[in-house]
């Protein structure tokens, strides 16, 4: 049994996954409302949540999945990307189980998290059933990724769940970004993903035109986006809301598509999987079913951040065992 712990950002995370990609509990603490009033994530509140809620998250998982301490194997965590006072709760919490029972550790990267989650499967000791779309099974190796999330944006080539090679990126804001910016322009709250894709519904896509840039074959930029949102805005004040939102998404989620149907054409990949808080988009989720290749949609906690699938991708990778982790360090950037 694997325990996942996932700090990185402004989710307090922990799950219990067994090594045959089970996910037996994943608990996932919000900070949400905190950051709310302040549109956007403050970094060193995030840190300080992050450690009142730790102990209690990981014991709230445990209990979900009816097991105990004793029976962990293995303590999972993320060591980076994402916010480094942030990471370092969940590094330390991680370090600070594993140690007093002299348990491996597993340090994983965030991305490939997203990367593998789709990898994960219900297991029979499972309380609810983690659906993955459309399919039922795990996805397998090779196949194509494309993980767009508030902080990053790229499609990668997976041969083996233990690495991904990134094909694509974004050169500017992230996918999820964009539509926090543009949600914001819009006057909807934050996060702004979710409502700018429920006025979206009212809208007509066709309404007004967005710019498409096209960077390199598989990269992408959102920013000019975001720019062109703002002087609509400033042209046309009185410019239909809902057009606006239902126009702006089209243009974020055509980008993703085209790139990804072209890195499934260029890089002859037949399965195609989907991760990261924009997953959760519904013309996206809509859209790559178009694609004409199975798609692996996880159920919305698999694709926001959660620990299950940083406990998931630690079953493909090489643990550290005691003592030889406890100097290991967090690290902001990715590798
Ligand atoms: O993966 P995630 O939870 O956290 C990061 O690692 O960043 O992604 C959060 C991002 C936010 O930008 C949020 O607005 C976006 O995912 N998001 C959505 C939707 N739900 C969440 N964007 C568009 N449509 C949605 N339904
Ligand atoms: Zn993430």
């Amino acid at each position: 049994m694997i325990l996942g712990i996932e700090t990185s950002c402004d989710d307090t995370c922990a799950a219990l996954v067994t090594g045959g990609g089970e996910i037996r509990s994943n608990v996932i603490a919000s900070q949400g409302l905190l950051h709310a009033r302040y549109g956007g994530v403050v970094p060193e509140l995030a840190s300080r949540r992050h450690l009142e809620l730790v102990d209690a998250v990981v014991a709230d998982a445990l209990e979900r999945a009816g097991v105990g301490l004793d029976e962990v194997e293995t303590v999972a965590v993320t060591q980076g990307p994402g916010l480094i006072g942030a990471l370092l709760v969940g590094l330390s919490s991680a370090k600070g189980l594993a140690a007093t029972r002299r348990l491996p550790l597993v340090a994983v990267d965030h991305l490939h998290g997203h990367v593998t989650a789709s990898t994960l499967g219900p297991g029979p000791g499972a309380k609810r059933p983690a659906r993955l779309g459309a399919q039922r099974s795990p996805i397998e190796p090779p196949y194509l990724c494309l993980v767009a999330s508030g902080g990053h944006t790229f499609l990668a080539r997976v041969e083996e769940p233990s690495s991904y090679t990134v094909l694509g990126q974004t050169l500017d804001d992230a996918a999820g970004e964009a539509f926090d910016k543009g949600a914001r322009l819009l006057g909807l709250g934050y996060p702004g993903g979710p409502e700018l894709d429920r006025l979206a519904r009212d809208g007509d896509p066709e309404a007004f035109s967005f710019p498409r840039s096209a960077p390199g074959e598989l990269d992408f930029s959102f920013s000019g986006l975001k720019t062109a949102l703002l002087y609509r805005l400033r042209d046309e004040p009185d410019a239909d809301r809902a057009d606006l939102a239902a126009s702006y998404q089209r243009a974020i989620v055509e980008a993703l598509v085209a790139r990804t149907r072209t890195a499934l054409e260029r890089e002859g990949l037949a399965r195609l999987a989907i991760g990261g808080g924009v997953a959760a988009n519904s013309e996206l989720r809509a859209a790559v079913e178009q694609l004409g290749v199975p798609v692996w949609v996880p159920p919305t906690e698999l694709c926001t951040d959660n620990a299950a699938m940083i406990a998931g991708a630690a079953r493909f990778l090489d643990p550290i065992e005691y003592p030889d982790y406890l100097a290991l360090d967090a690290r902001a950037r990715a590798v």
